[in-house]
């Protein structure tokens, strides 16, 4: 079947970029001599991850108890959950371990390690944890010259139930960086912070098995990455206008797109309108602090190609206003009722999210397979 086929709107994802951006980023660690752990949260997919692994039997990162379940169903073993651990949780996470999975948790405080103590004894099991670190005041995490980092460590290694499986940061930061030379300082901090812990843990006669770094630009960017054990990403392998936007990524590397249909028109506004509103490319407005605002999704042809300069300009549910981009001068392309758009997102994390399966195309217009999707938590 041709993607013309297909009912709007609808996920796309190009086999063959996703390939590409999963070889390139690959490649680059391996340069820098480190692991590449994915990130299963942004395809929340099997056979994307099979690929992010490159068909080795590495680990893999996840973002919800429900990835970590599927992704172990599909032979998945070694994981990381590295989303702040909830009490909450902690009962998923054991049915997990007892079943075979090599599953670690993160955390940043006592509180969470007794908890995970105190379960992990009641299920009889061990439960590894890393410690999450802020390396730049993103979120959560503890700063490198917080004494907790000890005193954390040496209750997770010295609890019969729980292993100090090593620390973790994420530079979330990256995402705002003004510059290819601020995604390389911060990548630089990164480091820095994780490197610093894990000899702080060292001289405490503690282990620190896994420095653990990542996020998509400063993976891209880093130059150095001695002393990490692994670095996590996860947006690589689809990449978006966020990243195009960054320097991170070209247009032309951007895997996933939304396939919607001219629905309208309101030519006295010069608007068209189509059946892919927020509903099938998410509210994300992540582009608005660039240099170039890209609305709710750049729009091109139905293979791809950009049209001219326009963007979806507004968004309801089910309704996407396509119009020119503020200040463009480019005229905008006569289209009819019924012709197909491929959207780029904004953030493929956000859009993917609205949808619960790709239809996966090699380059060309040809479906060549369907690819499910594991939302939910
Ligand atoms: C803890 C953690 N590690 C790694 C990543 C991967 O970042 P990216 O999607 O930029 O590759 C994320 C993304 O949110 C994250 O939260």
């Amino acid at each position: 079947m041709r993607l013309d086929k297909l009912e709007t709107p609808c996920l796309i994802l190009d086999r063959v970029k996703l390939a590409a951006n999963i070889a390139a980023l690959h490649a680059r660690l391996k340069r820098l001599g480190v692991n590449l752990r994915p990130h299963g949260k942004t395809a929340k997919n099997y056979d994307v991850l099979r690929m992010a692994l490159a068909d080795q039997a590495g680990g893999i990162t996840v973002s919800t108890l429900k990835e970590a379940e599927y992704y172990f169903e599909h032979g998945i073993v070694d994981i990381v959950y590295a989303v702040g651990i909830a009490p909450v949780k902690l009962d998923r996470i054991a049915a997990l371990i007892k079943k075979g999975a090599r599953l670690s948790v993160i955390l940043d405080s006592l509180a969470q390690a007794r908890s995970l103590a105190k379960r992990a004894r009641m299920h009889n099991i061990l439960i590894p944890a890393l410690i999450e670190l802020d390396c730049d005041g993103h979120r959560s995490g503890i700063t490198a010259d917080d004494p907790l980092l000890v005193e954390i460590g040496r209750f997770l290694h010295t609890n019969a139930h729980t292993a100090l499986a090593g620390v973790l940061t994420h530079a979330g930061e990256s995402y705002n960086c003004r510059s290819i030379d601020a995604i390389r300082a911060l990548a630089d901090t990164e480091r820095d912070t994780a490197v610093h812990c894990a000899a702080k843990l060292h001289r405490h006669d503690l282990p620190c098995p896994a420095v653990s770094v990542g996020s998509t630009p400063t993976a891209n960017f880093a130059r150095d990455l001695s002393g990490v054990t692994e670095v996590r990403a996860g947006v690589f392998m689809f990449y978006d206008l966020v990243m195009a936007g960054l320097g991170v990524c070209a247009l032309e590397d951007i895997a996933v797109s939304v396939l919607g249909s001219v629905i309208g028109h309101q030519p006295k506004r010069g608007w068209i309108i189509t059946d892919a509103g927020w509903m099938a490319l998410s509210r994300d407005r992540g582009t608005t602090s660039q240099a170039i605002d890209q609305g709710y999704g750049r729009v091109g042809d139905i293979t791809g190609v950009p049209l001219g300069d326009l963007i979806v300009t507004g968004a309801n549910q089910e309704h996407g206003i396509v119009a020119r981009r503020a200040g463009s001068t480019t005229p905008g392309p006569h289209l009819a009722v019924g012709d197909m758009l491929r959207i780029l997102p904004n953030h493929a994390c956000a859009t993917g999210a609205m949808h619960d399966r790709y239809h996966v195309v090699d380059g060309g217009l040809e479906i060549v397979d369907v690819w499910p999707r594991i939302n939910g938590w």
